[in-house]
């Protein structure tokens, strides 16, 4: 059947039957009738002039997608694979779908990692620090933030709301701090791009406003839930609307008299935490918040470190609305979510040793480096200082042999955004690793239990995937002969984690749909292609 059009235009009986033979078929993922498959002697099935690929069958449904001219059958996936991911049709009817450009990055096993690096600055600390400056009173200079395309729409939404903020060629950032109740209505809606920070911790700030405001982001973001700041911050007397009830973005928020409240979270949430934190400032009363189990707590910190009161006991944290800040000058740390891309390639690729310098070892963070050693990593810790209210310090790391642990509870939230590169030291190990008690993973950027259990059991890992977790029992990850690809969903942490998987896995693999890296880590490939020793 997959051959019906070429046997009516292009092939005769006899070649249909050696094609049919040479032809190793591939379903695509994404797709339940869709194959790939090339000729091992790469002649193009379809005439060229038919056009970009692919080609549809008479049928319609099946067809196969020739070797295209010095591309081959592995464009043809990744176009296609890509296409089903963004909800592009595969048979393009425009010009703006046929032109959509998927970057694909193929990844080999490496050579030892050696060398001194340093990561880029924390987002969430960047985040926070470009919202603070900006209500602020006086001046906040920022150095070291990570100019990823989240915090950029985080600066770009107080540009928006009158904030002037400057980018120095140093790297430095500058922001005229417009005081607590110096924000000015944004004439247009406000794009948080992928960015759930920007989009929830702005739902609270924006809510305590006098004018209104509209919160929109890509459409991984539409999709993400919003219940979890719009509830508490109803109930502080927020006017936010929003599609499904208020749960879904875009999000119309009209400014409005807050009151103080007492919230308790059912989930440990450092976004949740920090909306209502926001709102609080600019709320009556007193406003506290109290989570199951300690999220991370740079807003706390950072609030601190400009000025203002919070009282912590525990894992409940209060603030008193109507305070002022002070702007600050703030050095942001390199980012430990960043780094552990850098621990885990070091730990599963032979013979590496890398210092990587200057990362932020918050303890309500650096719950990744507690699972690596508790693997058997060789990572330590070395000059550990403060910089702006945050710890800091070097983290030397080398190749180890690693075994299987269980990762749940408390240390759940301190690793939160490590779990897929975890998943992926995990299936190098010996043993079998329990990741429980992770169900928020299903809701980040992408559902990250569901695209790690599949692409790690793609590497021939045997994987169990549970509602909140998964099981991963380890072992030499081994893409199947035809080799493996695997689109990144639009998340960026696990592009990144596949690459780091593909660092040590026999046949090397490919990761497509990787331009989501630039959210949080601008530079990565760079960076690890300048460690990788010949
Ligand atoms: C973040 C909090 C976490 C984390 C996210 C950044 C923050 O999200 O996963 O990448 O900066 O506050 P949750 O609050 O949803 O756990």
């Amino acid at each position: 059947m997959i051959f019906d059009c070429y046997r009516k235009k292009t092939l005769n009986k006899t070649k249909k039957l050696s094609y049919e033979k040479s032809m190793s078929l591939r379903l695509i993922n994404g797709y339940e009738n869709l194959y790939v498959g090339a000729a091992k002697n790469s002649t193009p099935l379809i005439p060229r002039q038919r056009g970009t690929m692919p080609y549809p069958t008479s049928g319609g449904e099946l067809f196969v997608c020739p070797p295209l001219a010095g591309q081959g059958e592995d464009a043809c996936l990744h176009r296609l694979e890509a296409c089903a991911v963004e909800g592009i049709s595969p048979f393009p009817t425009n010009n703006k779908d046929r032109n959509f450009q998927v970057k694909s990055i193929t990844i080999k096993k490496s050579n030892p990692l050696k060398g001194e690096i340093t990561v880029p600055g924390d987002k969430s600390i960047s985040h926070r620090a470009i919202m603070l400056g900006s209500i602020a009173e006086g001046d906040t200079t920022i150095k070291g933030l990570l100019k990823g395309e989240d915090n950029m729409a985080t600066l770009k939404a107080f540009r928006q709301m009158g904030v002037r903020i400057d980018e120095h060629k140093n790297g430095v950032v500058a922001i005229q701090g417009k005081g607590i109740h110096g924000l000015k209505e944004p004439e247009d809606f406000i794009d948080a791009g992928n960015s759930g920070t920007t989009m929830r911790l702005l739902t609270g700030l924006l809510s305590g406003q006098g004018f209104f405001s509209v919160l929109t982001g890509d459409k991984y973001l539409r999709k993400r839930p919003m219940k979890r700041v719009v509830e508490p911050l109803s109930q502080m007397g927020a006017r936010i609307f929003g599609r499904e009830g208020g749960n879904k973005a875009p999000l119309a928020i009209v400014g409005s008299k807050l009151k103080g409240t007492t919230y308790n979270s059912p989930i440990p949430s450092a976004q949740v935490k920090s909306a209502i934190l926001l709102a609080g400032l600019y709320a009556d009363g007193g406003t506290t918040v109290a989570e199951p189990t300690l999220s991370r707590d740079h807003t706390e910190r950072m609030l601190t470190y400009f000025g203002a009161e919070v009282k912590r006991r525990g894992t409940t944290v209060s603030i008193a609305g109507g305070q002022k800040l002070t702007g600050k000058k703030i050095t942001v740390p390199g980012d430990i979510s960043s780094a552990a891309f850098f621990m885990v390639a070091a730990l599963i690729t032979k013979d590496s040793e890398l210092l990587i310098k200057n990362v932020g070892i918050n303890p309500t963070r650096t719950g990744i480096i507690d699972i690596l050693q508790a693997m058997g990593g060789d990572l330590k810790i070395v000059h550990q200082r403060e910089i702006s209210g945050e710890p800091v310090g070097d983290i030397l790391v080398k190749s180890s042999k690693l075994k299987g642990i269980e990762i749940k509870g408390d240390m759940i939230p301190r690793a939160i955004d490590e779990l897929p590169v975890a998943a992926v030291a995990a299936a190098f190990a010996e043993g079998i690793t329990k990741i429980k008690d992770a169900k928020e993973l299903r809701v980040k950027e992408s559902d990250r239990i569901g695209t790690m259990a599949t692409y790690l059991k793609e590497l021939g890992i045997q994987v169990t995937e549970f509602d909140d977790g998964m099981d991963i029992v380890g072992g030499r990850p081994k893409p199947p002969q035809q080799g493996a690809i695997f689109n990144s969903h639009g998340d960026h942490r696990v592009a990144m984690s596949m690459i780091v998987a593909g660092l040590a896995t026999e046949r090397g693999i490919t990761i497509s749909n990787t331009d989501c890296i630039d959210t949080s880590f601008p530079g990565f490939m760079e960076l690890l292609e300048g460690v990788k020793r010949t």
